[in-house]
């Protein structure tokens, strides 16, 4: 189906440190590709002019997109205006209007919290914008279940779910993609790929790093809600889907809720929390903090491929490395050399930061003792310069109207339904020291056959 690319952006939060970090790069990337060509409208309150704000889009691509592209950039600062004023303010919107000029299909891109989500379509509305418009809204899309079912509610209201679109910005990783390539265009992997030979799965996220100054929103969130329900979700549907009968977007997500449908719910029994120490003083983090820097957690898909194979996430701050890796672990072979050390045949699967595929097997031991030696097969691929930043993707797709990568209504309130009632259990939050694999807990708790796999940085 061919639908027609957005002829205009607006972005709210265009002071903010998403669009600095992230949307202006994005933008520059974009232009330098010449994919984009339409004016683009930043919104905020925050008494500036168009000149600050071009100021603010070349430090952010300093900072933050490689440098400025003297072309591409000239560019941007042509295609970009600025509407400065209150979102409570109708005279705000009427001035968005008015700079949208003869467009008729605008992206409003809502880079602001959810709570500002409904006052601003509502101002849209009224204004005049959302007729033939697409909004794209950014994570955390909700605190819980509830939540996300108002804001879907608030967005349906105005928009029909194909106009909406709910970045989840792992989708746009190319080695987040090239999961669900690898698995559908390799036979050798669908032999396997079941629950007769699969013992467990396990999919680690560790960030070497704290919360980066963003503790007032991290305390308020948490591993679960930043990056377990939707960034490491999405990682373990790519895995276990079933193959897509067609490639369009509503027939792949429809597999990807398939998967969210055959999840039990998350016994608190089978999650453990974990906060580094020192995260309490954090600036902005409450002094008792409660709120979990780590979680480690076990989960059932009930599906006919999958049932009775125990799927395991783990994400964490300050943890040793910086990387998202997947572990598939085969059952154990029959004993044929008693000797051996029977290692399990593996699948390895590094998303970020760079892609890996190797698969561990067992080979003869140098010293002949028939004890195993493990070695792995590797396909290695590490981006080069020019590799499509993950913003620039799902905004590309947004503007052009691909919904592939976006979380779709159903999708994002199963993913609730999953963790909603473990995160209000209140379950305990062990401390663990820095640059460690988080509490010993885990271990005794929540721990795949065999072990978790700690993720090397060289590999
Ligand atoms: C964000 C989370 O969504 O994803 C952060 O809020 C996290 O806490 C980040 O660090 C990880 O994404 P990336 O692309 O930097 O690996």
């Amino acid at each position: 189906m061919n639908v027609p690319h957005s002829d205009a952006l607006v972005f709210f939060g265009a002071t903010g440190d998403l669009a600095y970090k992230k949307i202006f790069p994005s933008l520059q990337a974009m232009i330098k590709r010449g994919h984009l060509n339409v004016p683009v409208i930043g919104v905020a309150k925050a008494g500036w002019n168009i000149d600050q704000l071009r100021a603010r889009a070349r430090d952010s691509v300093e900072k933050h997109g490689g440098g400025v592209e003297p072309a591409a950039f000239d560019k941007l600062c042509s295609l970009l205006r600025y509407v400065d004023g209150d979102y409570k303010d109708a005279a705000t919107f009427q001035t968005i209007r008015k700079e949208l000029g003869s467009a008729e299909r605008p992206a409003h891109y809502l880079a602001i919290p959810p709570a500002l989500f409904g006052l601003v379509v509502e101002q849209l509305t009224k204004a005049r914008c959302t007729s033939g418009a697409r909004v794209i809204v950014e994570k955390p899309f909700g605190h819980d279940l509830i939540s996300a079912q108002e804001l879907n509610r608030i967005l349906l209201g105005t928009f029909d779910e194909e106009h909406i679109f709910r970045i989840d910005h792992y989708l746009g990783k190319r080695p987040v993609r090239n999961m669900v390539f690898l698995r559908f265009e390799n036979a050798i992997l669908e032999s396997f790929w079941n629950r007769n030979q699969v013992e467990s799965v396990q999919i680690t996220m560790a960030e070497a790093f704290g919360v980066q100054g963003r503790g007032a929103f991290y305390d308020q969130t948490g591993a679960i809600r930043d990056v377990v329900q939707n960034h490491l979700f999405q990682i373990l549907v790519n895995l276990a889907m079933e193959p897509p009968v067609r490639t369009d977007s509503e027939t792949i997500r429809d597999e990807k809720v398939k998967v969210l449908k055959a999840i039990r719910p998350l016994e608190a029994k089978n999650l453990v929390r974990g906060q580094f120490r020192g995260y309490r003083k954090e600036n902005g983090v409450a002094p008792d903090s409660k709120v979990e820097t780590f979680a480690a957690l076990q989960l059932n898909v009930d599906s006919w491929r999958w049932q009775g194979v125990p799927f395991y996430i783990r994400a964490g701050k300050s943890l040793p490395v910086t990387r998202t890796e997947i572990v598939v672990r085969l059952r154990e072979p029959p004993v044929v050399f008693p000797t051996c050390c029977r290692a399990r045949n593996y699948f390895r699967f590094c998303v970020s930061p760079n892609v890996t595929a190797a698969v561990g097997l067992t080979v003869m031991d140098q010293q002949e003792k028939m004890i195993g030696e493990q070695v792995e097969l590797l396909a290695s691929h590490y981006p080069g310069a020019e590799e499509t930043d993950a913003y620039e993707r799902v905004l590309g797709d947004a503007m052009a109207g691909d919904a592939t990568l976006f979380a779709r209504e159903d999708y994002v309130e199963e993913a609730w339904r999953i963790v909603d009632s473990a995160l209000k259990a209140g379950t305990p939050v062990y401390e663990y020291e820095p640059s460690t694999w988080g509490p010993s807990d885990v271990d005794q708790k929540v721990s795949p056959p065999g072990g978790w796999h700690n993720p090397m940085v060289s590999k």
